[in-house]
Formats: C-alpha cells, structure tokens, sequence
C-alpha cells in the first residue's frame, strides 16, 4: 500500500444543467491535483459551491470523475472502490443519522451494516457512545438531540469500522464554540492515533488549528496547496515586531533598516517581511552585529482570512447563487452506501450560510477567529 493517504491527478467533474430546452455542463472540478501523506490533517477550503463536497464524495467513491484519476492508499476509488471502502470514513455535510432510531441503534445499524464481527458490534457501540458523550441520551430517539449532539453521532457512525482516513465535510458548521472544541479535540486525538484526516471547511481559524496543510479550491482548480504559515506568507503584510528596553536601542534599530516603522511610545519596531526564517534570521543577525538586544520578538502573519481573499478574490459572497442544499450529497457513511453519481440538475444549487467567519457567507467577522494573527516566537 501507498504512504500517500490519497493522490488525485488532474481530477475532472461537470454536471449537467438543463435551462428550458438546452441543457449545458457546469465544470466543477478543472483538473485537481493533491496528495494528502498518510496521518496528515489536510483541509480544503473554498467558497460556496467550489466543488469540496464533490471532492469528497468522488474520493469516497460515491460520485465518479469524468476524468483523471483518485487513489485512496494506492486503490483507485473506480475500478477498487470496493477495497477502498473498508478503509475509509465519511461524516457528509448534511448529517445521516436516522432521527426515528435512537442513537444507540443508529450505531447497531451502522455496525452491522459494516460487518463488524456480532460479537465486537455490541461492545464498539457501547464504547463509542461512552466515548462521544452520549451514553445518557443513546436510548432517546435522535430527533430530540441537538445539532451538536447529532453532528456527533454522526462522527461517532464514520468510526465505527475504524477506518484509517475520515472524510469531514465541514464537521463544525452551526456547531456551538464549545461543540466545534471537542469536535477538534476528537480530531486530535484520531490523529494521535495514526488516523488521515481530509476536512473540508469555510471556518479559517478552524483549519489553522487542525491542519498540517491546506488546499485552497476556487474556480475548478486548486489555486495554492501548502502550511498554514505557508500560506500566511503569500500575501504581503507579515512583519517582525520588535521591542526594546530603551529609547536609544530603538533609534539605533530603526536605522538598520529603512522601511521599519517604530513607535516610540511602546519602544517598539515593526519590520517588514515575510516572517520567514531567513527574514527572522537576517534581523536577529543585525541586532547582533549592531550589539543590541531586544526585550521581545513576535513575527506577525497575515490571517487565513487575507490569504482567502487574496487568492479567491472573491471571498465575501457565494461563487453561485444561494438556494437550499443540493440533493446530490451523500446520505450514509461511505462504508455503508452505494456509490451513486446524480448529474442532476434540480441539485445544481447553492448552501446556505451562516455567520461567524465563514467563507462566502459575508465578510469575515470575529466571531471564531478573535485572533487572526499569531505570535510564533516570543521572549
Ligand atoms: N448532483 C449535482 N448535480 C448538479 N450540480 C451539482 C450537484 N452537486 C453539486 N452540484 C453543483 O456543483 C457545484 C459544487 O458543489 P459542491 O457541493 O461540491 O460545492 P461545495 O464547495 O461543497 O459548496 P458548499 O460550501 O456550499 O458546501 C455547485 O455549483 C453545485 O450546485
Ligand atoms: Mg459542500
């Protein structure tokens, strides 16, 4: 088996579209290229209707490519969809508990359905009720649960089979900000247990705190695939701060470089830069050639939120017009369903949004990113 968790190679999907009498095809996906390694967080981002959940659903094998090809541990997700489904986990966008079975038969049907030895299914079931919090409410019929409580369930089905690469479509969205905490902590800790993770988001700060890397979708095509900090860097606006314990040492700073700006107030410099190593590293070396020490350092990026704007362009509004969610999402677990490609046009509509520093939903509030920049050293 492969080391790469997935590799996809110039990816291709339209869907088509019926106005009147002419029917036309909407390109979603125009050649996608990612590798994602094996017990890697890897997070896709994009604004509404960019083509992420048709991403996952065609790397869980549930909708087919018109082109290219996707491998899942070396397996191709067409013609080997059948090995690659055991290794796999999908929580969908839209939840696929059942509301009319409790939570404890949601997670029987879904053991079955996976064909977990009878004799472990009764006992993961238990194990995994315990361990998602829901042990008190597994005998209550879903309906009654809470979006948080059914988005972990829901988390709760995809590992049943303990799959060794988890799908998430937006996990975390209209989830409460105590909610979206343990959802990440239960991220973490698959992670720490050797498990890839694929997410798919519009939270920024969200992928910031999870993800080794990020894709970003935006018009068929991945336009940049790289670290958090990485990303940061592609758009202009890091700097160094520096502060210093005198007014002399920050006069004599500020002349060593001729488009810092300093506050002399605050006894404090900014430079200008890309807050790389080599940019920290050519100032530390001439504070030292100058024989000055400063009293502290923080190398300030610019958020996740300019590099989305930055590189869609068109980050605060839906890329389509906004309608309620398409039909073609999936409805069971990968494990469990059958792979159904719905080139259907009734479904070729928008998501709805909500607020708290989504993509596409409106400019970007603070809401659940207070603290867009980041302090990566201090002393
Ligand atoms: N089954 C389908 N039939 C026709 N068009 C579809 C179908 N599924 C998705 N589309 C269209 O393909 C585009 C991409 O949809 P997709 O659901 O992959 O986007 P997304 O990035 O997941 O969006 P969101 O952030 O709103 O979840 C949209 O224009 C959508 O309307
Ligand atoms: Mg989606």
């Amino acid at each position: 088996m492969s080391d790469l968790a997935i590799r996809t190679t110039n990816l291709t999907k339209s869907y088509g579209r019926t106005t009147g009498r002419k029917t036309s095809r909407t390109t979603v996906l125009d050649g996608i290229d990612l590798s994602v390694a094996a017990g890697e967080v890897f997070a896709l981002l994009g604004p509404n209707g960019a083509g992420k959940t048709t991403t996952v659903n065609i790397l869980s094998t549930l909708q087919h490519p018109d082109g290219g090809s996707a491998e899942i541990f070396g397996l191709d997700v067409v013609s080997q969809a059948g090995a690659v489904r055991p290794l796999i986990g999908l929580t969908g966008q839209f939840s696929a508990v059942d509301g009319l079975l409790t939570g404890r038969e949601n997670l029987a049907l879904v053991a079955a359905l996976a064909h977990l030895p009878k004799s472990e299914q009764r006992a993961r079931v238990e194990e995994l009720l315990e361990r998602f919090d829901l042990g008190q409410a597994a005998a209550k019929q879903v309906s009654t649960y809470s979006g948080g409580m059914r988005r972990r369930l829901d988390l709760a089905m995809t590992l049943i089979a303990r799959p060794r690469l988890v799908f998430l479509d937006e996990p975390t969205t209209g989830l409460d900000p105590r909610s979206r905490r343990t959802m990440w902590d239960i991220v973490s800790e698959l992670v720490a247990a050797g498990v890839t993770i694929f997410l798919t988001t519009q939270y920024l700060d969200e992928a910031d705190a999870l993800a080794d890397r990020i894709a970003v979708l935006d018009g068929g095509r991945i336009v940049a695939d790289d670290t958090p900090a990485g990303l940061k860097r592609l758009v202009p606006g890091a700097r160094v701060d520096l502060a210093f314990a005198s007014a002399s040492d920050l006069d004599r700073a500020t002349g060593l470089w001729p488009g810092a700006h300093a506050r002399p107030e605050s006894l404090t410099l900014s430079v200008p830069g890309d807050g790389g190593a080599a940019h920290l590293r050519q100032i530390l070396g001439g504070l030292e050639s100058a024989g000055i020490e400063p009293s502290g350092l923080a190398v300030e990026t610019p958020s996740l939120d300019d590099v989305f704007f930055a590189l869609t362009g068109h980050g605060a509004g839906p890329v389509e017009p906004a309608g309620t969610p398409g039909t073609g999402e999936p409805d069971a677990p990968a494990g469990a369903a059958a792979p159904a490609d719905t080139a259907d046009p009734e479904a070729d509509q928008g998501r709805s949004t909500d607020a708290g520093g989504r993509l596409g939903g409106g400019p970007p509030t603070s809401i659940s990113t207070p603290d867009t920049t980041r302090k990566d050293t201090e002393r």
